[in-house]
């Protein structure tokens, strides 16, 4: 592969030194607008904590199902707490739930007004009982990160040749959340029969940050991997020689982590920038788990999904607005976390009215 993502260094991106700045805005211009996806290195997330996390997730997921179950629900969309495993589905997998469980919580505070249009979005966090250390390990990191999160916003402002907090001041309050992930054990009969971890997508917020997912074997964690083709993959913008894109392995150099476009700065950029497409592929070997942590910057649900006034062109395929809180809502509804009927709070149970109106008579 003739791939050279760019590794940002965050320590550049923070300087006060103007010329490491435009090094770094320069570096992330080629990485989210030629491949969709950067390489992060001095982020100051430890490796240790993240690993440390996961045990206590993988504990914390043994716990009996009916126990579980209490951790929010259908009824705020999963949005926290757990989500059950054949739940989620990606928009194009034809209804094929993916294969794994998550937790969900926002690290950071959430703005009030959006929780009276958007309850589920903006709900509180939910822990299991007796779990502090979970609670207090899963925030803290989540606020390590979300910071990372906002000095590439920055960067990337810098990058479109913006103002520095064009996108950071978009995004306070916003329904941030940090998320983790259980990758399932297949069975016999599921190996090697195209069954997905996690169907290929692009994300729906603004940035996602990836500290580093780790295996699993048997209930053991292990810094080994199987032996095939298995984890996380990236899938790059397409280019003439290279119409599907290419697909990158989301193992980052040593030390770094992953950040990746997400669909709205994609609107907000006019595509400058592109998401960027990613799935899970299952090992062909018994006995494998994944666990992952993956942190969502969201702009906040009042802003607008629409490209910013340098990107607004006249033929833009961006065209319409919408308020990022209701963007939210119709993906949440896509990929089977909220009800269909989710969709009638926009008014369109007119037409069913209608119709029961013109039955009945
Ligand atoms: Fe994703």
């Amino acid at each position: 592969m003739d791939l050279q993502i760019p590794v940002v260094d965050l320590n550049d991106l923070r300087s006060v030194n103007d010329e490491r700045r435009q090094r770094a805005g320069e570096a992330l211009r080629v990485a989210f607008s030629q491949y969709g996806l950067a390489y992060i290195q001095n982020h100051g997330v430890s490796r240790e904590d993240v690993l440390a996390l996961y045990e206590q997730f993988m504990d914390v997921l043994r716990r009996p199902q009916a126990e579980k179950a209490t951790w929010g629900g259908p009824d705020i969309w999963y949005q926290r707490g757990w989500t059950p495993p054949n739940t989620e589905q990606a928009v194009v997998a034809g209804g094929q739930p993916d294969f794994k469980e998550c937790y969900f919580a926002a690290p950071v505070p959430l703005d009030k007004r959006c929780r009276s249009y958007w309850p589920q979005i903006y709900n509180d966090n939910v822990w299991p009982d007796s779990a502090d250390s979970y609670r207090d390990a899963y925030l803290g990191l989540g606020r390590t990160v979300h910071g990372v999160g906002m000095d590439l916003l920055r960067g990337c402002a810098l990058a479109l040749g913006m103002r520095v907090d064009t996108l950071t001041s978009r995004c306070e309050g916003g329904a941030h959340v940090t998320r983790l992930l259980r990758y399932l054990a297949l069975s016999e009969g599921q190996l090697n029969t195209g069954v997905l971890w996690g169907e290929e997508h692009t994300d729906f917020n603004l940035l996602t940050l990836l500290p580093g997912g780790v295996f699993y074997k048997h209930g053991e964690q292990t810094g080994d991997r199987p032996a095939d083709f298995s984890g996380l993959k990236l899938r790059t913008r397409p280019t003439p020689e290279h119409p599907d894109g290419q697909l990158v392995s989301g193992v980052p150099p040593k030390g770094c982590m992953v950040a990746q476009v997400g669909q709205q700065l994609e609107v907000l950029s006019g595509g400058r920038f592109l998401a960027t497409p990613h799935g899970i592929h299952a090992p062909g070997e018994l006995g494998w788990e994944r666990t992952s942590f993956a942190h969502f910057v969201h702009l906040n649900g009042m802003q607008t999904v629409a490209p910013l006034g340098p990107f607004r062109d006249a033929d833009s395929i961006y065209a319409p607005p919408v308020l990022a809180g209701t963007y939210a809502m119709k993906t949440l509804v896509d990929i089977g976390l909220a009800p269909p009927s989710t969709m009638d709070q926009f008014g369109y149970r007119q037409y069913d009215r209608l119709a029961q109106i013109r039955e009945d008579d």
